[in-house]
């Protein structure tokens, strides 16, 4: 039986997005954007995913990279990489970007998302799950950045979106925060 490695290191679970997304998406090869300590990573590359993750944090690449090692893990590559430099360098079946483009520079949001979406394989898949602030219910966490409504389904036109939804949920001290969810499919 394969160990839980997530339990192991103290780690939370895989996001709950990441965790449906991989109940339609065969294992290929993955790109963990805004990795952290790796809990979606870790869990992709159990499934037999073929892992790089990227986080501009170098304490959290090194703790994951040490994970890495000690597990012998060999399907999981942790780097650090500053994605508001949109410069991808391989093309991935599949990319997460979890509770990450929030932090972004809002003038690289744009630029990223063309960027991941140019380095998604034909056929291939991404999950972006971003805080959102609108005129209803504006953001009370004070983000970087932050989506408006639509803004990420239109930023995905032309490829099939297999879920989207722009749903509030309510934050352990009680705030609501609205969260848009994209998983979509390049034709
Ligand atoms: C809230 S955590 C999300 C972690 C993970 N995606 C998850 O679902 O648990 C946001 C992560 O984005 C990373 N991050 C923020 N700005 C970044 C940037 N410009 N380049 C790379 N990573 C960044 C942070 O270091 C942090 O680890």
């Amino acid at each position: 039986m394969t160990v839980d490695l997530n339990s192991r290191y103290g780690l939370n679970p895989a996001h709950s997005e990441v965790v449906e997304a991989c109940k339609i998406i065969e294992p290929c090869k993955a790109l963990d954007m805004g990795c952290s300590n790796g809990r979606n990573a870790l869990y992709l590359s159990q499934l037999g995913f073929n892992v790089t993750a990227v986080d501009n944090n170098p304490s959290a690449i090194a703790m994951l990279q040490q994970v890495v090692s000690t597990e012998g893990i060999s399907n999981l590559e942790a780097q650090v990489y500053d994605i508001n430099s949109a410069a991808l360098t391989e093309e991935y079946g599949f990319i997460a970007c979890t509770v990450t483009l929030m932090f972004l520079d809002p003038a690289r949001v744009a630029a990223v998302l063309a960027d991941m979406q140019a380095h998604t394989l034909p056929g291939g898949y991404n999950l972006v799950v971003c805080a959102m602030s609108t005129a209803e219910l504006p953001s009370p966490m004070r983000f970087p950045f932050t989506l408006k409504a639509g803004q990420l389904s239109e930023a995905y036109q032309g490829w099939e979106i297999i879920k989207y939804n722009e749903d509030v949920g309510t934050m352990h001290n009680g705030a609501q925060l609205q969260f848009a969810t994209l998983l979509a499919r390049k034709k």
